[in-house]
């Protein structure tokens, strides 16, 4: 079982949004099926920049728009965004460096925190970029 599903309670109503979160939660997924099948380090260490990778690229978007628009919580926002990076850059160069077995606290964080986020802080600027043509 997936340990965690998108449906429309997670939903921003931006619909390039929707789509990066939904990608972000295979890949959460992914390495949580990984984890459970103790894949070798190689694959979970690719699993790891994967994510770390895709989340940069897609906080990035988001916080292009809130700048392009002057979204008042940008600050805050991007807060969260960067500790959530800063967690799993950790989490990478502890596990490259064998000082880290993953566990399921670990595939937990990473399923609460983006739940958490996009339930509780993303869907904040939904009003805001559809009133400013983001779709
Ligand atoms: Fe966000």
């Amino acid at each position: 079982m997936a340990l965690i599903t998108w449906n429309e309670s997670l939903s921003v109503k931006i619909s390039s949004f929707d789509d990066q979160h939904i990608k972000l939660i295979e890949m959460i997924n992914d390495f949580y099926d990984n984890i459970k099948i103790r894949a070798n380090d190689d694959n979970i260490s690719t699993l790891i920049s994967g994510m770390k990778r895709y989340a940069i690229m897609h906080f990035d978007i988001e916080e292009k728009y809130m700048v392009k628009y002057n979204y008042p919580d940008y600050h805050e926002h991007k807060k969260e965004h960067d500790l959530f990076i800063s967690k799993v850059k950790e989490l990478e160069s502890k596990f490259n460096q064998g000082k880290l077995i993953v566990s399921f606290e670990i595939t937990s964080f990473l399923k609460d925190w983006l739940k958490a986020h996009i339930m509780g802080t993303d869907k904040k600027y939904t009003e805001f970029f559809i009133k400013n043509g983001v779709k």
